[in-house]
C-alpha cells in the first residue's frame, strides 16, 4: 500500500479511527514504535509510518524556523493521524541523529521543543526530526537560538 492509498483508505473510512487501525493491522502493519501520545504503525518494506493518536494531535502547529532543516513534514496529518516518511531509528543511529542536531541547535532549543534520541532518526543519513512539541518559554528561546547558530555558522566559515 503506498501511502497515498493508505490516506484514501482513511478517508473512505471516513475517518473512523477504529476502522482504520484494524484495516491497516489486517495488511500487515505492525506496531513500529510508541510514544506518551502516539502508536506508530509501519512495515518493514514500507518507507513510510502511520501514527495513531491517542489525544488531540496539534502537529500543524507551525514548525519553528529552528528546527526547519531537520524536521520532516507530515505527508498528511489531521487530528488523528499522521502520514510521515520512515526515519531510521535504530537506537544508536537515532543517538548519532539527536546528537548532530544537538550540536547545531543547541541543548535548551532540544529541551524547549522536546528534541531527544525518542524524537529523531536519519534519511539517507541525514539527521531528522519527526516529532517535537513547544514546551514553556519556547518562543524567548527560539530568538537566542537562532542568533547563537548564526554566529557559529559564521565562525565555522571563518575558521
Ligand atoms: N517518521 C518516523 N520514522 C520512524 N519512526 C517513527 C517516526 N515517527 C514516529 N516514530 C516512532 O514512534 C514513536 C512515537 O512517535 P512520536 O511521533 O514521537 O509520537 P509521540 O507524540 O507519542 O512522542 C517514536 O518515538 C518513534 O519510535
Ligand atoms: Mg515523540
Amino acid at each position: 500500500m503506498r501511502k497515498s492509498q493508505a490516506l484514501k483508505l482513511y478517508l473512505e473510512l471516513e475517518k473512523n479511527l477504529e476502522s482504520f487501525a484494524s484495516e491497516i493491522k489486517k495488511r500487515g502493519f505492525i506496531k513500529f514504535g510508541e510514544g506518551s501520545y502516539k502508536v506508530t504503525y509501519s512495515k518493514n518494506k514500507l518507507n513510510y509510518v502511520i501514527k495513531l493518536c491517542s489525544s488531540v494531535n496539534d502537529e500543524f502547529s507551525h514548525v519553528p524556523q529552528l528546527i526547519k532543516n531537520f524536521y520532516i513534514p507530515p505527508y498528511f496529518c489531521d487530528e488523528q493521524i499522521v502520514i510521515q516518511q520512515k526515519a531510521n531509528t535504530n537506537k544508536v543511529i537515532a543517538q548519532r541523529a539527536y546528537f548532530k542536531i544537538k550540536q547545531k541547535i543547541g541543548i535548551p532549543a532540544c529541551e524547549s521543543l522536546d528534541i531527544n534520541c525518542r524524537n529523531c532518526g536519519e534519511i539517507n543519513k541525514k539527521p531528522v526530526v519527526f516529532d517535537f512539541c513547544e514546551l514553556r518559554g519556547f518562543d524567548e528561546v527560539d530568538e537566542r537560538c537562532l542568533e547563537n547558530m548564526k554566529k557559529k555558522d559564521l565562525t565555522r566559515r571563518r575558521s
